[in-house]
């Protein structure tokens, strides 16, 4: 999480500081979902540090320490002097309530999830929002609290700014000098007005410029990237997803003909994909691709093995192989590119081991580093997933292909039950992409979106059982697909999609008739947990 800050980048900027909350790159997100720069670093960097990042403003994320405690985390004192305004959130306000002559005692109980809170006194930060009001007149505000120690006395300025039964000082604000506290959790999607709240204070109270733009980032990534890398060459596995996809058009742009990409084809990819990402990157951008068709040796491999994580198993091994031949015979490259981005960097990170950042192995290049003796480049490390996309788009890459669906490293591998085979990933493909086209095509009229994009993960699976059918005069006796579509934020957990009927019987029609080999189609209702969004 502690990147370097580069203070020469031309944005304003706000600085989170990291107390350890498992949501702490929710605030930064929600910041940079207002075009504003914020980078997250670690609680106890030093007051230089501070001065040098010249935030806008500073926010203080949650923890899970207890300000009663000694030896626990506290704000460096320079946040305090700056003269800029900050924003206290749960641990943050607890600790920004300790440190200014308040008072914050153990709570007998934990206090975790939806709460209503009262706002009080018509600070700035909370004037005008609310979800609804009381009876007798008070704005309310729906949110999502966590914590177990509680402000007890507001410190010398502050006034009260929210509160709830039980936890009657849930907000404070000293406004002379721009000090904001809440003990909720603005950064979680369950506060509902909370990106309001934080966009409040990121661009009124604190008066920053919202002019993080993808489109304006991509120079500052050039020219990182070429000073980065100077005159050496780079390897990049393509594997069609968007990180990697969006990374090379990057380097790309960075570096030209220093950059070589490898797209190994398992034979087990959507319909037509393999010609598509040949398309866009070598026709089209004129990226060096070099298209590896290695379907043979990989069906050859998976043949006769039925258990899904021999089959994950089998396909990354061999993933590892072809593509470290095919880079062992670049000998000019000194660098592997990987499509590493923010989230991938805070969720590796061991917690409470600050600077120990260990990178999440896909994978298709886990341990390559090492055994190719190569440096590795991240060039997407400070984006989130949103910020990848834009930038994608930004860089002239179709946005079908940017606002894919994820689709998994082992492909149609583990989309086929049991033994893979290539007349079943045939039959598969055509069935996934009538059911993908039918989705795109059809449009809610409610949010005038198509189903595609109203789900996050759709596709069909293979079952290696035939059912008994009837078409014309002649019994048939075929396989069978299952459709999957489910709706989920963060992939966790999952709904399966309400498709609309019509929509389903459409899908089903189109894939028994246009599909020989199969004669039945079934959606799949199960929820995450305890089914999994993959079959396998
Ligand atoms: P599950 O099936 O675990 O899937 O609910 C959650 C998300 O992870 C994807 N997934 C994979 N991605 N290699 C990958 O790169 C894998 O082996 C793999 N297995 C599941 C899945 O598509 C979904 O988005």
């Amino acid at each position: 999480m502690s990147t370097a800050s580069n203070p020469s980048v031309p944005h304003d900027r706000i600085l989170i500081l990291d107390f350890g909350s498992q949501v702490t790159q929710l605030i930064a997100r929600r910041v940079r979902e207002a075009h504003v720069y914020s980078e997250i670093h670690p609680h106890d960097v030093d007051d230089a540090f501070v001065r040098e990042f010249a935030p806008k403003g500073i926010i203080l994320s949650g923890g899970p320490n207890s300000v009663t405690e000694d030896d626990t985390p506290r704000v460096p004192q320079v946040v305090f002097e700056l003269g800029v305004p900050v924003l206290g959130i749960c641990y943050g306000m607890q600790s920004m309530a300790e440190q200014l002559g308040g008072k914050v005692e153990g709570g007998h109980t934990r206090e975790f999830g939806y709460a209503e809170i009262r706002a009080h006194g018509h600070t700035k930060l909370l004037s005008g929002i609310q979800d609804f009001e009381t009876a007798e007149g008070y704005g309310m505000l729906k949110v999502w609290m966590s914590h177990g120690d509680k402000v007890t006395e507001i410190p010398p300025g502050f006034k009260l700014m929210a509160s709830t039964p039980s936890c009657p000082i849930a907000g404070m604000a000293d406004e002379s000098r721009g000090f904001y506290a809440v003990q909720f959790h603005p950064e979680v999607t369950h506060t509902l007005q909370g990106r309001t709240i934080l966009n409040r204070f990121v661009l009124e109270l604190c008066g920053a410029r919202p002019d993080w733009e993808m489109g304006h980032y991509i120079d500052e990534a050039v020219e990182h990237i070429r000073t980065q890398v100077g005159s050496e060459h780079v390897i990049l596995g393509l594997s069609g997803g968007v990180d990697s996809s969006v990374a090379a058009a990057l380097l790309h742009r960075a570096i030209g003909d220093q950059l070589t990409c490898v797209f190994v084809d398992h034979g087990l990819l959507r319909l037509n994909e393999a010609e598509q990402v040949m398309e866009t990157f070598a026709n089209h951008l004129g990226v060096k691709v070099i298209h590896i068709d290695a379907s043979e040796a990989f069906l050859g491999k998976l043949a006769g093995v039925t258990d899904p994580e021999a089959k994950r198993k089998i396909i990354g091994a061999e993933f590892v192989e072809v593509f470290q031949t095919e880079a062992g015979k670049l000998s000019d490259a000194r660098w592997l590119a990987q499509g590493t981005i923010y989230p991938d960097v805070i969720e590796s990170a061991g917690k409470g081991k600050k600077g120990a950042h260990t990178i999440k192995s896909h994978h298709n290049v886990g341990g390559l580093p090492e055994t190719l003796n190569l440096k590795l480049l991240e060039p997407l490390r400070e984006l989130f997933k949103d910020e990848v996309r834009e930038l994608g788009v930004a860089l002239g890459l179709p946005p079908a292909m940017v606002y894919r669906h994820p689709f998994p490293g082992p492909g149609l591998g583990v989309r086929i039950l049991g033994e893979v085979k290539r007349e079943y990933a045939d039959l598969l493909q055509r069935a996934d992409s009538i059911f993908i086209e039918t989705l795109r095509d059809t449009i809610d009229p409610a949010s005038g979106k198509s189903w595609y994009e109203l789900t996050s993960q759709a596709f069909a699976v293979f079952l290696p059982v035939r059912s008994v059918g009837v078409m014309g005069d002649g019994r048939t006796y075929e396989f069978v697909v299952a459709l999957r579509a489910v709706q989920t934020q963060d992939f966790m957990t999952a709904h399966w999609a309400h498709l609309p009927h019509e929509l389903l019987g459409n899908a089903s029609n189109r894939i028994i008739n246009e599909v020989r080999g199969i004669n039945r189609v079934v959606y799949d209702i199960s929820g995450k947990p305890p089914a999994t969004i993959e079959w396998e």
